[in-house]
């Protein structure tokens, strides 16, 4: 393998899936590389270096994998937003978009001060949706988002102009853009 790989070089398509017509961006393939997990890591921070950041809010299920090791990696701790039914305290929910029908998404309600500091990482960024969710479950327990971090933004879907409408700073490592 060549040593100057960037972090779209890791990541594997798979095409049809789940169905037909969906080019499938995998990041297991990013995630179990060595070098390319830990450039991913450091390039999700890069961005907020020496800006305060009190947790690290991950997203069910791969945010978990990307948070967790920014969340160590700052020395803060890490929070998850799970999707409905898996918290055992006291949560908040947000319902949301998918692609045929909704979903929901729930976080502890005492998981958050108000005006800590948040990163929110997730894997992937197509139609905002899973995102727009996190943000409003962290806003309504008064949670600050310094940004939003992901590895690959999908740009056609439209969920970074949402993030951006909403205020957010989005940051992604690369894009997937007609091709
Ligand atoms: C994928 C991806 C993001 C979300 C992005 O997760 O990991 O979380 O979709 O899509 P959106 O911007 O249109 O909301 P998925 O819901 O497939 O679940 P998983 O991470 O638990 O596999
Ligand atoms: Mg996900």
């Amino acid at each position: 393998m060549p040593r100057n790989r960037t972090v779209k070089d890791y990541i594997r398509t798979i095409v049809d899936f789940p169905h037909e017509g969906i080019m499938f961006r995998d990041v297991t393939t990013l995630f179990a590389d060595a070098r390319g997990f830990r450039m991913a890591i450091d390039q999700m921070l890069h961005p907020y270096a020496g800006e305060r950041i009190d947790k690290v809010v991950g997203l069910e299920a791969r945010g978990f994998i990307l948070g967790g090791a920014v969340a160590h990696q700052l020395s803060v701790g890490f929070v998850p937003i799970r999707k409905k039914g898996k918290l055992p305290g006291t949560t908040i929910s947000q319902e949301y978009q998918l692609e045929y029908g909704e979903a929901i998404v729930e976080i502890h309600d005492d998981a958050i001060q108000a005006g800590e500091k948040i990163l929110l990482v997730d894997d992937l960024l197509a139609t905002g949706g899973t995102a727009e969710a996190g943000i409003k479950l962290i806003e309504r327990l008064g949670g600050e988002i310094v940004g939003c971090a992901f590895v690959v933004d999908l740009p056609d879907l439209g969920g970074r102009k949402k993030l951006e409408e909403m205020g957010m700073d989005v940051h992604a490592l690369c894009a997937f853009e007609g091709e």
